[in-house]
């Protein structure tokens, strides 16, 4: 697939005010005092103009503003746009990353053909200068992306191409950045490749589509292998609950697995992963269906399926030594003749059996299959990411995702993932009370509990499949999309999760 807009980043040793560019981006934070020494620099070539700006009080450094100061015949640069930092003693590596953002987004809506990136210089030591370059070039990737391949008129286009550079004067601090700079190509395209896909819609995509772009990536890597389960295969291993969800829809369900063989034999000696994403390519409830009201944003109900395929290209293309299984079960869930319906009893992959009450909550239905053969696989660890509940945007709004699993341990990798990738999660519960609430009369288990707590019973139902497995569920319902004007992105999918996902594959492959 292609880029939606083709952003090539590099690192280049350049003089701050000789560099020729359409854009050079720096720094500020609010509460600095002074200048740090490049726009001092600038801010001399410039007649004291950014001193001027700040003294007038029409930018404050605000996290997240942005402002632009047009050059003159004594700067390379045609503007200088200056970045809020916010305060310095908030400043995380995630500050840089969003600022990056910020001004890749600015230099497409500016029709920029180049982007000079000189924002770590404020930072100064606090940070290691190669996760400040892996910060902005995703930082750069994630704003500078655009959703637009079904717009045919437009008044306000934007050009096809970014060139972007992270620039210094000192080498060394060159070669430092350029060294996070190449990670954070590879997670960076991974999140606008995952945002591409979740924001196609259901017409478009379909699971049978899912599994062909499961296939081409296993055709162009050397370490990854594609299995699919159509519908014939998968009522031949029992997965009752794939088929019930996929049953309403002339587009058939699909269960696909990837599998990440590494080159290196120091895989075997770490744990094996399952990675498991729900994959509904349109959620209209079913029978039990929703109301006519945003039911649109329901074909990004596909965001955690899509999340396992970036994260598997992504360390593939790494050749992160370690062993990982995505596992994607996909399905559309539509009212139709042939629906499944409330009061159907599903038997699932392990044999246990679902009393299905509500045909919206189909996620956990499709899950609890894709959970049990992640199980029955041996994998050490199982970590499943999905649009799961309403309820946990109650609970959690549109910033985090709920954390739950059975595992203390592997719940504290996730959050140390979720702090360096800047994509937040906030511990739930899942315990005995809330799988009390899920348990059928007539079945082992129904899919909906009481009206409370909703993303903890639907995390206490998914817990019956795992089986052995340390497991961590991600519930990310909410921080999918946004849905209106933001600083640093554009409204849509926000890839949330591929960051995260590659971060605690990237940790767990170093560890011993
Ligand atoms: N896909 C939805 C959850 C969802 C809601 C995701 C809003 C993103 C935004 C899920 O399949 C669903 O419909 N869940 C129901 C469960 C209920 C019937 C127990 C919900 O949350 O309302
Ligand atoms: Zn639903
Ligand atoms: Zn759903």
């Amino acid at each position: 697939m292609k880029d939606i807009i083709e952003v090539e980043l590099k690192t280049r040793k350049a003089d701050f005010c000789k560099n020729k560019t359409d854009i050079l981006a720096v720094g500020l934070f609010s509460d600095a005092g002074k200048l740090d020494s490049v726009n001092s620099m600038l801010n001399d070539k410039l007649d004291g103009a950014i001193q001027q700006l700040l003294k007038i009080g029409d930018f404050k450094a605000r996290d997240r503003a942005c402002t632009i100061i047009y050059g003159n015949e004594k700067i390379g640069a045609k503007r200088i746009m200056l970045v809020g930092l916010g305060e310095k003693k908030k400043a995380t590596l995630d500050t840089i990353r969003k600022a990056a953002a910020v001004a890749a987004k600015k230099a497409v809506d500016l029709k920029a053909k180049t982007l000079s990136l000189a924002l770590h210089n404020a930072f100064g030591e606090s940070f290691d200068l190669s996760a400040i370059g892996q910060a902005c070039t995703e930082g750069t990737y994630y704003g500078s992306y655009r959703y637009d391949e079904y717009v045919t008129e437009s008044d306000d286009g934007r050009l096809g191409s970014l060139a972007v550079e992270l620039i210094d004067s000192d080498a060394n601090k060159v070669k430092k950045l350029n060294q996070g700079l190449n990670t954070g190509t590879i997670i960076g395209k991974a999140q606008s490749y995952a945002r591409t896909i979740a924001n196609r819609p259901g017409n478009v995509i379909y699971p049978e589509k899912i599994a062909g772009i499961a296939k081409e990536l296993s055709r162009k890597s050397k370490n990854l292998s594609c299995t699919i389960f159509d519908d014939k295969q998968l009522k031949a291993k029992g997965m009752g609950g794939i088929l019930a969800v996929g049953s309403g829809s002339v587009h058939k369900p699909v269960f696909i697995i990837l599998k990440n063989k590494p080159s290196s034999k120091k895989a075997n000696s770490v744990p094996t992963i399952g990675i498991v994403g729900k994959a509904i390519t349109f959620d209209s409830g079913g029978l039990s269906l929703k109301p006519a009201a945003n039911m649109d944003e329901m074909k990004l109900d596909k965001s955690g399926g899509i999340a396992i395929l970036a994260a598997m290209k992504a360390i593939a293309e790494m050749d992160l030594p370690i062993n990982v299984y995505g596992f994607i079960p996909s399905a559309e869930n539509l009212p139709s003749g042939s629906s499944y319906r409330p009061g159907d009893i599903v038997t699932t992959y392990n044999g246990k059996t679902i009393e299905v009450q509500n045909t919206d909550a189909e996620g956990r239905i499709i899950l609890s299959d894709a959970l049990a053969y992640a199980a029955k696989q041996k994998c050490d660890i199982i970590v499943d990411m999905a649009t799961l509940t309403g309820a946990c945007m109650v609970a959690l709004g549109k910033y985090m995702a709920g954390l739950m699993g059975n595992d203390d341990e592997l719940m504290k990798q996730v959050q140390k993932a979720s702090e360096e990738s800047g994509e937040k999660v906030w511990p739930m519960p899942s315990g005995d009370e809330y799988a009390e609430e899920m348990k059928s009369k007539i079945a082992d288990l129904k899919n909906i509990g009481s009206k409370w707590g909703g993303a903890c019973t639907a995390a206490a139902f998914l817990k019956q499949f795992v089986g052995e497995s340390k497991w961590a569920h991600l519930d990310v319902a909410g921080v999918d999309l946004i849905s209106g004007p933001a600083d640093y992105s554009v409204e849509g999918s926000t890839g949330f999760g591929v960051r995260l996902l590659i971060t605690f594959l990237m940790n767990m492959a170093n560890s011993k």
